[in-house]
């Protein structure tokens, strides 16, 4: 039976549960999650599955005719601008991770595949014509994490990069060498913690920075031209730049844009899609302890003039200043979020008998998704949908359901809720090493739509 006056909202729920009733696996992209092009220039935690993106700004955009601009407060890696460009969508991203913000500007262009060639055999060149063994960059502990033969090659990539005149030459460059640093340094990269490898390990490594670096460099270079071309088959390059607007900002997504420095905020977007951390990174995913030492050896000023020397103070301080890494008058502010979110309320209260620690994580965390809320809103047109992907971590034996938190905390501002869908997630690594919870393997898609205002 047709039925008349079916309203967008009730279309686009019944779009996206049809995709989980006829395969109730789709959403997991088992099998197609590869990251291709643009998406792999670098490693970065917790990344979202691109295609799966795709595929959710694709149907909204098929039921709500005039998208034309998407916002993602979480950037990260910017899995979501890329399919944004993809689809020849303006943007805004933000993170307050500045390796996050050189990632994103990196991968928005422009796209000088000629100039990148010639840029990279002369910053070859420079390299092996620099026979200095000197240390370029100086940390406390640089010679726990860095053997010396690997800071001086290191240091000699460094030097070439610094000479080199384009900034978004030097930040294609400087991308590579996060992952050279990643790579080589004497942290494990099984894990997304600083985490020294056995001694005899570290002595007997045979590594060569500088022929990690070239791979890397050769391998974003055919990624670069593969994103291209995908952008130019739809007349969404011209002369080599993007042709849509893409903001990347480094930006407190707790705070409104014109109290971050960042300009007035006046921009209103059609869409959000993003997925914000799932606890305290020291708890769940430290993407500040796990970006410490790359951005110590990038010239901070070449992602961003704002960016200062406290963002690595110490190994966790960027950590401290994202969300939940303030651990202060949390308990004392948990009544106001209990006022908007019952699930809240009773999760705290759940946690009474047991370590206090465990409760203060999860009010402070909440403490700040909550006052993300209203700025996002702020950005965001009337009547725009919004697609949150959050999964549920685990405090103790407990697992918290960050999916009903969240889900509620956007209610209690009018939001309508269209739906919410679980996918599975295929990778075992982030549950186990990342205190999730065990039996989830699956996280949440909330899909809402902003009231008339
Ligand atoms: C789950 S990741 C986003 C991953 C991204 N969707 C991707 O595919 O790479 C969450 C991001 O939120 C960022 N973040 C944490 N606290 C923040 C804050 N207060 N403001 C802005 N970004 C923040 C982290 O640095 C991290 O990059």
């Amino acid at each position: 039976m047709i039925r008349l006056n079916e309203s967008v909202d009730d279309k686009l729920r019944k779009r996206l549960m049809s995709y989980g009733t006829g395969d109730k696996n789709y959403w997991s992209f088992r099998g197609k999650a590869a990251r291709e092009h643009a998406h792999s220039y670098l490693q970065y935690p917790a990344m979202m599955v691109p295609q799966m993106q795709r595929k959710l700004i694709e149907i909204i955009r098929e039921l709500v005719p005039g998208i034309k601009s998407v916002y993602d407060p979480f950037v990260g890696s910017g899995t979501v601008l890329t399919e944004s460009m993809l689809q020849g969508l303006d943007f805004r991203g933000q993170d307050i991770n500045p390796l996050a913000v050189l990632i994103c500007r990196t991968k928005r262009g422009p796209f000088f595949e000629k100039a990148l060639r010639e840029k990279t055999e002369n910053l070859f060149k420079n390299i092996e014509a620099d026979d200095s063994k000197d240390v370029d960059i100086d940390f406390r502990n640089i010679d726990k994490w860095f053997r010396p033969d690997i800071a001086g090659e290191l240091s000699r990539i460094r030097k070439a990069i610094k000479r080199e005149p384009a900034k978004w030459s030097r930040r294609f460059f400087w991308v590579a060498l996060s992952e050279t640093v990643r790579l080589s340094s004497n942290s494990r990269t099984s894990t997304f913690k600083l985490h020294i490898r056995p001694a005899g390990e570290i002595k007997t490594r045979e590594i060569s920075p500088i022929e990690i670096f070239k791979k890397i460099v050769y391998a974003n270079h055919g990624k670069l031209s593969k994103i291209r071309k995908l952008l130019e088959a739809n007349s969404f390059i011209k002369r080599d730049y993007f042709t849509g607007s893409v903001e990347i900002l480094l930006a407190d997504s707790t705070k409104a844009l014109n109290s971050n420095g960042n300009g007035n905020g006046k921009n209103k977007f059609d869409l959000l899609v993003t997925s914000p951390p799932y606890g305290d990174n020291a708890t769940t995913v430290p993407y500040g302890q796990y970006s410490y030492l790359p951005l110590q050896w990038i010239e901070l000023s070449d992602i961003d003039e704002k960016i200062d020397d406290s963002y690595l103070s110490t190994t966790h301080a960027i950590d401290s200043i994202s969300l939940g890494g303030l651990k202060k008058d949390a308990l004392e502010d948990s009544d106001k979020i209990g006022k908007l979110s019952v699930t809240f309320s009773e999760t705290i209260k759940s946690l009474q008998d047991e370590p206090r620690d465990r409760a203060v994580r999860v009010a402070a965390f909440c403490r700040d998704l909550n006052n993300c809320i209203d700025p996002i809103l702020d950005t965001l047109k009337p009547d725009a949908y919004m697609i949150w992907t959050i999964g549920n971590r685990r405090v103790g034996k407990r697992s918290i359901p960050m999916d009903d938190i969240l889900s509620e905390l956007i209610a209690a501002r009018g939001a309508k809720n269209i739906l919410k869908f679980d996918r599975e997630i295929p990778s075992k690594r982030m549950a186990v090493k990342n205190n999730f919870a065990d039996t989830m393997r699956k996280e949440s898609i909330l899909v809402f739509k902003k009231g008339n205002y």
